[in-house]
C-alpha cells in the first residue's frame, strides 16, 4: 500500500510517500519521498522556536511541499489520488498552532478524497524511525520476523528539543516510559548551553562542531584546560532510578563562563566548554540507558530523536557495547536523515496500526484532533 505522511509538530513541514506491504516473511519498506521545508532560519536569531511564526510558516509551506512530493513521485497531483490507500499525520504531542495546521490539511484532504486517515503521536514515530531505510537506496527493505525477535524487548533512548525519555518497547504498540527529565530536555540543554556560548540555534549541532574541534586539536587547549580545570557535573548519574535532570547543568555552564571571564578568551575557551557540555550530557544517557538495558534484559537499546545525530553519542555507546557484559545487547540508531522530524517515520507507524486495525471506515478524519500535550 502507499501511505501518505505529514508532519508540521513543531518547526519542521514534512510530507513522507512510504510504500509498505506485509509479505509472508514479515514487512517490504520503501520510502518514495521524504521532503522536508525547514524553519530553522527563521527561528534562529529568536534563540528557538517562536510558535506564531512557525504557525505562518507551515501555512505558508504545507501546499508547496504537498506538490513537490506529489509530483516528484507520482508526475502529478491527480496521478497521486488513485494511489494512495491511507492519509497518516501527527496529532501530538508538539506546539499546538504548529500541530493544528498539518491536521486540518490532513482531515481535509481525507475528507475530500474520500480516503482513511489516522492520527500518529509523534514520539511512536521516532521510536521506530531506525527501521526506514535510505531513500536512494536502490533496495527496499525487508524486515522479518525474526528482527522482532532480535529487536525486543528493547530500551529506546528518546532524545529531542522537547523530549528526553527511557521506555521499556515490548512490542510494536506496548511501551512503558521508565524515566524522563525532570526539567529539561537534553537538546534543550545542548540549545541552551550554546546560547551561553555564543553559538547559534540549534545547538546541539553548534556543540559538537565545537567540541570536535578540541578534540581534533586537544594539545592546542591543554594549556588552558588544565589552567582553568574546566569541568561540569553529571547530574543523576548515579541515582537509582532512570530520570534525568538537565537544567543544573545548564546553570553550571553559566557559573563556569562567569568565574573564568570567559568573554575574553572567547574563541580558545569554547571548545574545552563545549566538548565538555557534550561529554556530560552524553555520559549521562550513555550510564542511565545501559543501566536500564541491564536491568531489563532488554536485546536492544534504540536512540531515536533529533540528538540521537550526535556523533559522539553514538561513538561512546558502541565503545561501551564493546565490553565482554554488555556485547550481547543490539544496538539500532536511526540514519541521520531520519534523526530530525520527518513525515516518512509518520508513515511507518499508520502503516503498522492499519495492519493491526485494518478497516478503512474505522479510520476517519472525525476522529482526528490535534493534542499538544499527548503521550506516549
Ligand atoms: O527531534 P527534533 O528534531 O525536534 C524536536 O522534536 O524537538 O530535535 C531537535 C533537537 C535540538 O535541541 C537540537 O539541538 C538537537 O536536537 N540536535 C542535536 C544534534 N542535532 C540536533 N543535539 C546534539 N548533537 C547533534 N548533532
Ligand atoms: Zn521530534
Amino acid at each position: 500500500m502507499i501511505i501518505l505522511g505529514i508532519e508540521t509538530s513543531c518547526d519542521e513541514t514534512s510530507i513522507g510517500i512510504l510504500e509498505a506491504k506485509k509479505t509472508k516473511a514479515g514487512f517490504f519498506i520503501k520510502p518514495l519521498n521524504n521532503t522536508i521545508s525547514s524553519q530553522i532560519k527563521i527561528h534562529q536569531k529568536y534563540g528557538g522556536v517562536v510558535p506564531m511564526l512557525a504557525n505562518r510558516e507551515h501555512t505558508k509551506n504545507i501546499p508547496i511541499v504537498f506538490r513537490k512530493a506529489l509530483r516528484k513521485t507520482f508526475g502529478s497531483e491527480e496521478n497521486a489520488v488513485s494511489k494512495i490507500d491511507l492519509i497518516t499525520v501527527t496529532k501530538g504531542p508538539g506546539l499546538i498552532l504548529s500541530l493544528l495546521i498539518g491536521v486540518n490539511f490532513a482531515k481535509t484532504l481525507a475528507w475530500f478524497w474520500e480516503k482513511p486517515i489516522i492520527g500518529i503521536n509523534h514520539l511512536e514515530g521516532h521510536l521506530f524511525s531506525f527501521l526506514l531505510p535510505e531513500i536512494k537506496y536502490p533496495k527496499p527493505k525487508t524486515l522479518s520476523m525474526q528482527n522482532a525477535k532480535i529487536i525486543f524487548p528493547a530500551v529506546c533512548l528518546l532524545i529531542s528539543g522537547g523530549h528526553t525519555q527511557l521506555i521499556y518497547i515490548k512490542k510494536f504498540g506496548d511501551y512503558k516510559i521508565i524515566g524522563e527529565t525532570r526539567d529539561d530536555a537534553a537538546g534543550e540543554c545542548f540549545d541552551k548551553g550554546a546560547r551561553i556560548l555564543g553559538l547559534d540555534y540549534p545547538g546541539g549541532p553548534a556543540i559538537a562542531k565545537e567540541a570536535s574541534k578540541y578534540k581534533k586539536q586537544g594539545s592546542k587547549y591543554k594549556m588552558l584546560d588544565t589552567e582553568y580545570k574546566l569541568r561540569l557535573p553529571r547530574p543523576m548519574i548515579n541515582s537509582q532510578d532512570y530520570d534525568f535532570s538537565f537544567s543544573g547543568l545548564k546553570t553550571a555552564l553559566l557559573y563556569l563562563t562567569q568565574e573564568i571571564n570567559f568573554s575574553s578568551q572567547k574563541k580558545k575557551l569554547t571548545p574545552i566548554l563545549a566538548y565538555e557540555l557534550e561529554e556530560a550530557i552524553t555520559d549521562v544517557l550513555i550510564i542511565k540507558t545501559i543501566k536500564a538495558a541491564k536491568n531489563l534484559k532488554a536485546k536492544s537499546i534504540i536512540l531515536a530523536g533529533g540528538v540521537s545525530a550526535n556523533q559522539r553519542l553514538r561513538e561512546k555507546f558502541q565503545e561501551k557495547l564493546r565490553s565482554k557484559d554488555l556485547h550481547n545487547i543490539n544496538f539500532y540508531a536511526p540514519l541521520l536523515e531520519y534523526t530530525t522530524d520527518n513525515a516518512i517515520m509518520i508513515a511507518l507507524i499508520g502503516f503498522f496500526h492499519y495492519l493491526n486495525y485494518p478497516h478503512k471506515k474505522f479510520w476517519t478524519w472525525e476522529k482526528i484532533q490535534a493534542e499538544a500535550n499527548l503521550r506516549l
